[in-house]
């Protein structure tokens, strides 16, 4: 009986651990076919997106010009009720709205044969820095020389800046531009006479140069009119050379019926004059008023006494002008960082004045839009500097109860 016992349970031990064994077995191959199956989806999956995946390179530092983001500037769109937008310029690689003009002149004078890499070909320009700066950068990208001629009283930052690009900076005392020593003119003739064996100089004259103008109706025009569907109520911009200006203003109203566009004129620039009037006078022009320089104003890159080639071709598409006070764009600069932590040159702040003005204007709901075109890092000696603006009798504290209804009038 024990015997048979022990029989029995040696039997039934063997059967138990056989079925356990079988159930691993199975479950384990159940496993492995389950994990290649996996395998083998996740590798078809990661395939199929490998192949629907592109590169997305873009070719030397000339790919990173254009394209900037279009961004709420909250602030001012909660203080009117409208959606205020800036077009984020700041982010192009030379810094500033310059490099698509920059780029556009030099493609345009390759294609026309006026010059020639790699040997020694100098690109010439009269300049307040943003412009000298992107050819700068260009010049260097392609194989050109760039020889830069600018008044000496800009931001210190600006000269180095272009020396550290390897441009030729050449310095000069502002004067009238009916002086030849001025530095537009003195740059276009520089350009004229220059000779080093096959090399010849090409002056850039970003003022007249209908490539200016085109670079902002090929490509910053279309690239807002899309960025907004269309969407726009007021575009508000100030002029240097009127290149941005006419070039965008150009391509949305063709597209944009109702649309209406504002300049954005700092103090001592003829242009306010030139469209509420149709006469080209600044009061700060008087004999022996003058205080600074050209334009009498600390704001940099914007404002002008003359009418030139690029700002006439839109000229006749500006419904309406605003004049922004230095006060107003100092205060309206620091206000941005403080609301928005956007820190901007002295022209984008200009303009960020007008688009408040021009907001409250067309009343709440409307869509503006402005263009952000350097950061404040290129303005840290003179616009942005307490110290310098103090020196100059031209100092305006933001005060932590004001809001922008109380500094703009
Ligand atoms: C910083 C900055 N903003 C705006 C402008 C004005 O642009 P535009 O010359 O197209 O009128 C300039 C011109 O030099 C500039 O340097």
């Amino acid at each position: 009986m024990v015997t048979s016992c022990s029989t029995n349970k040696a039997v039934l031990a063997g059967f138990l651990t056989g079925s356990a064994l079988t159930v691993l077995a199975t479950g384990l191959c159940c496993y492995l076919l389950h994990e290649k199956a996996t395998t083998q989806a996740d590798d078809e999956t990661e395939q199929e997106s490998d192949s629907a995946l592109q590169p997305d390179i873009v070719e030397g530092v000339d790919g990173l010009i254009g394209n900037t983001p279009l961004m709420k500037i909250r602030s001012l769109s909660e203080a009117t009720g409208c959606l205020v937008l800036g077009k984020a310029e700041f982010l192009n690689p030379g810094g500033s709205s310059k490099d698509r003009v920059a780029l556009n002149m030099i493609r345009t004078a390759e294609t026309q044969h006026l010059i020639k890499p790699h040997i020694g070909s100098t690109i010439f320009e009269g300049t307040v820095g943003s412009t000298g700066i992107s050819i700068a950068m260009i010049a260097r990208a392609k194989g050109y020389k760039a020889w830069i001629v600018m008044p000496d009283d800009q931001a210190i930052e600006k000269y180095q800046l272009l020396e550290k690009l390897g441009a030729t900076v050449e310095k000069v005392r502002p004067v009238s531009i009916i002086d030849k020593k001025q530095f537009v003119n003195l740059a276009r003739e520089r350009a004229a006479t220059f000779h080093d064996g096959e090399a010849t100089g090409y002056f850039a004259d970003q003022f007249e140069n209908e490539a200016n103008f085109n670079a902002h109706y090929t490509n910053t025009g279309p690239e807002i009119y899309r960025q907004t569907a269309g969407r726009i109520d007021a575009l508000v911009l100030g002029a240097g050379t009127g290149g941005t200006l006419s070039g965008i203003t150009c391509f949305l109203k063709e597209r944009i019926k109702h649309l209406k566009v504002f300049l954005a004129d700092p103090q001592g620039s003829g242009l306010y004059n030139k469209v509420k009037y149709n006469v080209m006078y600044a009061p700060t022009e008087q004999e022996g008023t003058r205080r600074r320089h050209q334009v009498d104003t600390v704001v940099e890159g914007i404002g002008i006494n003359r009418l030139t080639k690029n700002f006439d071709r839109g000229r006749h598409l500006v419904d309406d002008a605003y004049q922004v006070t230095d006060e107003e764009a100092i205060k309206m600069s620091r206000y941005l960082v403080r609301e928005d932590g956007l820190f901007v040159g002295s022209s984008s702040s200009v303009n960020c004045v007008a688009a408040y003005r021009a907001a409250k204007k067309l009343g709440p709901g409307h869509v503006i839009v402005t263009l952000l075109n350097d950061s404040g890092q290129r303005h840290l000696t003179k616009f942005w500097s307490d110290e310098y603006l103090k020196s100059q009798n031209i100092y305006y504290e933001l005060k932590p109860e004001e809001s922008v209804q109380d500094f703009v009038c």
